[in-house]
């Protein structure tokens, strides 16, 4: 049977680097420009044609995220919720979601996380392994950082490198087939305490079986208070370039 591809947004965590505003609701629901966060990668899920998509937050403002998203019906889809307890790792999405990818194919995105890409192809086209994509970033040290050999191959991922190998960073948009679950399950803690998404990673680069992609258009992880700015400035942009072309 042709397996189904799932959609998995990450929107745990406690958003400590943008305090005060996450005193009383969480990172991805507050606004960028016109929408709350958690609403783009959302709609990059649905453009791609996912439908079933299981909505992972952390417990303090969970029926927040019910009352903002709703079952999905407004949109077509189908929503599933869970609490991720503790800031434990992004790859701890997949124990969590375990029983919804069941044997599909799933692509998580993270809850700040805004592209401006569509990402239709590289979903309808994946068949099996890990597929992600890296972006040439000024900052490299904050994120997951992929080394190439001389032929443009993947080599190495490093989680927040001190000197990266290179300045192309792993963005927050992973898809993988369901081996993923028994990976994550074979992992250790990291020294932050975390499940390492750079790990499930580097299992799939051992055993051949990574596809890394680039993102074309603009990235933003809207984690501080920089980069929130500059993806707030990029949402306003589009949508008036947008209501100026429907005019
Ligand atoms: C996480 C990942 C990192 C990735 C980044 C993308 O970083 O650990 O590999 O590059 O998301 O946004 P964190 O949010 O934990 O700083």
């Amino acid at each position: 049977m042709a397996k189904e591809m799932k959609g998995i947004i990450l929107a745990g965590g406690a958003g400590t680097r943008l305090y005060p505003l996450t005193r009383v609701t969480s990172k991805q629901l507050l606004p960028v420009y016109n929408k709350p966060m958690i609403q783009y990668p959302l709609e990059t899920l649905m453009r791609a044609g996912i439908k079933d998509i299981l909505i992972i937050v952390a417990p303090d403002h969970a029926g927040d995220f019910l009352k903002c998203l709703g079952s999905g019906k407004e949109y077509g889809c189908h929503f599933t919720y869970e609490i991720q307890d503790k800031p434990e790792g992004i790859a701890q999405a997949f124990l969590i979601g375990q029983d919804f990818i069941d044997h599909d194919n799933v692509t998580l995105i993270l809850g700040d996380n805004l592209y401006e890409d569509d990402f239709s192809e590289a979903i309808s086209t994946f068949q099996s392994g890990g597929r992600i994509f890296a972006k040439e970033v000024a900052d490299p040290q904050r994120f997951g950082v992929v080394e190439f050999d001389a032929n443009n191959r993947a080599i190495s991922i490093e989680e927040k490198p001190k000197v990266p190998k290179s300045n192309y960073s792993v963005t927050g948009l992973y898809i993988y087939d369901s081996t993923v679950v028994d990976k994550v399950k074979n992992l250790k803690f990291s020294n932050r305490g975390e499940l390492e998404i750079t790990d499930i990673n580097n299992l799939y680069l051992q055993e051949g079986q990574l596809d890394v992609a680039f993102v074309k258009g603009k990235w933003f992880d809207t984690g501080t208070f920089e980069s929130m700015h500059e993806a707030i400035c990029f949402a306003r942009d589009r949508h008036l370039a947008k209501a100026t072309s429907e005019r």
